[in-house]
């Protein structure tokens, strides 16, 4: 039987609640399926506004087989490219990040402008036309201060995520803040792992001691029930709302993305060990009420995010192999703060920088475990884990309307 049909049989037989066949957290013929199905043709956050905040400036992004660069234009316009050369397809840019006002390929030089036009191709024939030769654009959004791409032909529509999220996300300005610190790890394991364990708190009491000084491990806070039914949260969200600031629970039909703004323990205000705010200047002027908790969004398959008061974190989420998963986290503060003066890097960063370590531990547990021949699925709590399987499922789901679109996945039963 070929892949396809493999994973779509696991996945109509799959037994709800539970976690997935080990093939899904090992196999690389799966992981090539997920690149195909998911991570091919969803939009994917790579990074933020305030990351290329001149003409010129870029960032490089490698999602499965495709190199991405995103810069922002002459016009001030931010833009992504497949960044591999329209001569031979060497990749164009090399770098990390970086500042330039074209394009070089650095193989034969070929030149290009910043809206991906070839200006320059040394010594081609007389009837070469430079015009047919442009960078390929890769679909490029950027809301509230996010940028988000999206590798397919017909990308699906952006918009419901833009209106869902902006007005949470526009008011703590994060199109004009200033990345004061950016880390990335390489968990050896599956990303949906590293989303699973992302998805819950209840391994947050045993393994995450700086964390739970601030963050509440109360299901309905890391929950996607809605959380109506907790006091605690509905009168968060009364009292911000007054004040003008969205915060009420909010998914999308499809369970791929989520906002929700959700209290901290008592008064702390930051995830710092004493609760204190780890930034003296606000992050944005224009959100000035108290303990306004933090924000969190996820976006499946790419983002999680905690927005405070004095700062946000951001995570990122790419694949590298079928056990090999980078998660990116960038700490953001207003771009006027000034390292030392501000703010202490180290204060700033501690409690998460610590956290990832205890997550990416229990993730390469978790993936070791579950390499065992007597590994078999196992239940998820109903309690905890509620946001698990509304991840499980949102993936299950997404696979098995695309392996089935047109009938494609039938067609080479062995
Ligand atoms: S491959 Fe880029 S200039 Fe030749
Ligand atoms: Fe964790």
């Amino acid at each position: 039987m070929d892949v396809r049909n493999d994973m779509l049989k696991r996945v109509k037989n799959r037994r709800e609640g539970y976690s997935l066949d080990q093939a899904f957290y090992t196999d690389p013929e799966y992981f090539r399926l997920d690149l195909d199905l998911i991570w091919y043709r969803d939009w994917l956050f790579v990074g933020h506004d305030c990351e290329v905040a001149r003409a010129g400036s870029f960032f490089t992004v490698q999602v499965g087989d495709y190199p991405v660069v995103i810069l922002r234009d002459s016009d001030g316009q931010i833009r992504a490219f497949h960044n591999s050369c329209r001569h031979r397809g060497s990749r164009v840019c090399t770098e990390h990040r970086g500042s330039s006002a074209r394009l070089v390929c650095p193989y034969h030089q070929w030149t290009y402008d910043l809206d991906g036009s070839l200006l320059y191709a040394r010594q081609m024939a007389e009837d070469f036309d430079k015009s047919q030769f442009s960078l390929k654009p890769v679909a490029c959004e950027s809301v509230a201060g996010y940028i988000f791409i999206c590798l397919a032909e017909k990308p699906a529509e952006f918009a419901p995520f833009a209106q869902l999220m902006q007005p949470y996300f526009a008011p703590h300005r994060l199109t004009e803040a200033k990345v004061a610190f950016e880390s990335t790890i390489i968990e050896k394991g599956n990303w949906k792992l590293v989303w699973e364990n992302n998805r819950e708190c209840y391994h947050c009491a045993g393994n995450h001691p700086e964390l739970c000084k601030t963050y509440p491990e109360a299901p309905t806070v890391t929950g996607v029930a809605g959380g109506d039914e907790d006091p605690d949260l509905t009168e968060h969200w009364t009292r911000l709302e007054a004040g003008g600031l969205p915060s009420r629970f909010r998914m999308h039909e499809s369970g791929q993305f989520r906002a929700c703004r959700t209290p901290l323990i008592g008064d702390a205000v930051s995830y710092t060990i004493s609760g204190r705010p780890a930034v003296q200047e606000r992050l944005s002027a224009e959100v000035s009420q108290e303990r306004i908790g933090a924000l969190l969004l996820f976006h499946y398959p790419t983002t999680w995010n905690h927005v405070l008061g004095d700062h946000a974190v951001t995570f990122r989420v790419l694949p590298i192999s079928a056990t090999e998963t980078a998660v990116t986290t960038k700490w953001l503060v207003n771009k006027d703060a000034v390292e030392g003066v501000d703010y202490d890097l180290d204060t700033l960063t501690h409690v998460w920088m610590q956290t990832n370590d205890q997550d990416r531990r229990i993730v390469e547990e978790n993936a070791f475990g579950i390499k065992s021949p007597a590994y078999e699925p196992g239940p998820y709590s109903e309690l905890h884990e509620g946001g698990v399987m509304q991840f499980v499922d949102w993936y299950c789901r997404s696979v098995e309307t695309r392996l089935t679109e047109g009938g494609k996945s039938l067609r080479s039963v062995a």
